[in-house]
């Protein structure tokens, strides 16, 4: 099917992305508002950017649903500059997905669902105390993609301080991926687990036979 992605509507643009871009990891982000409630919520628009400085990227909707159109994590990250991205194991599927729930603005979804929160090293904003790794992020800048419906702000996060859970990493920074079991997001509510990890050398040119 050649599909002329321009005369999809809104929803289906969504859906094909989605569908197609798979698996995506999971950011589950703790930002702080100003009273102090902290926020939790998934966002599978995320991926790790660049090395040098350390940066995520997370892509936050369009929210139909307040009148600045922002999420809440992003009106949080946009007022405190900070956040910490979780990765979500295994383990916290349920608890991440309730995460997603819309909330009210004044309660807190880790109070809610009874999540538990570790204080972060270098910033205010605490992170998962469950989750098997944590970025303690600074907001380095946003770049909007669009207006409107569909669209959404991009948010470039440059990480000052990780968590990893002594059992899932070796002094010499190798992660045992089987041990971190990251769960990551499909299409729709269809999520998937790493099934078979296998290794592939790279080869260099040279090394080819012709
Ligand atoms: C697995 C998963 C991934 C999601 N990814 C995104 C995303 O990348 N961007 C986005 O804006 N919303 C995403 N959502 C929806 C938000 O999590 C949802 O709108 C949430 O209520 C936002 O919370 P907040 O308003 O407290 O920030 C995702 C939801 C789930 C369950």
């Amino acid at each position: 099917m050649e599909i002329r992605i321009q005369d999809l509507t809104v929803r289906d643009r969504y859906k094909l992305l989605i569908g197609t871009v798979v698996p995506r990891p999971i950011a589950w982000i703790t930002t702080r508002a100003e009273n102090g409630i902290v926020n939790l919520a998934p966002f599978s628009y995320f991926n790790a950017v660049a090395s040098n400085p350390p940066t995520l990227a997370v892509s936050f909707s369009w929210n139909p649903d307040r009148d600045d159109h922002h999420k809440d994590s992003l009106r949080n990250l946009l007022a405190s500059r900070e956040c910490v991205v979780n990765v979500v194991s295994e383990t916290d599927a349920e608890v991440m997905n309730l995460t997603a729930t819309d909330f009210p603005q004044d309660i807190g979804e880790v109070s809610y669902l009874g999540v538990t929160l570790s204080e972060s090293q270098t910033i205010e904003t605490p992170r998962v105390a469950s989750a098997p790794v944590a970025f303690e992020c600074g907001l380095d800048r946003t770049v909007q993609i669009g207006d409107g419906p569909g669209s959404s702000t991009l948010a470039l996060l440059t990480v000052n301080h990780v968590f990893v859970a002594d059992d899932v990493i070796d002094d010499g920074f190798y992660v045992n991926v089987e041990r971190l079991a990251p769960l990551a997001r499909l299409a729709g509510g269809y999520y998937s687990l790493l099934k078979k990890p296998f290794e592939l050398n790279r080869v260099r040119f040279s090394d080819l036979k012709k």
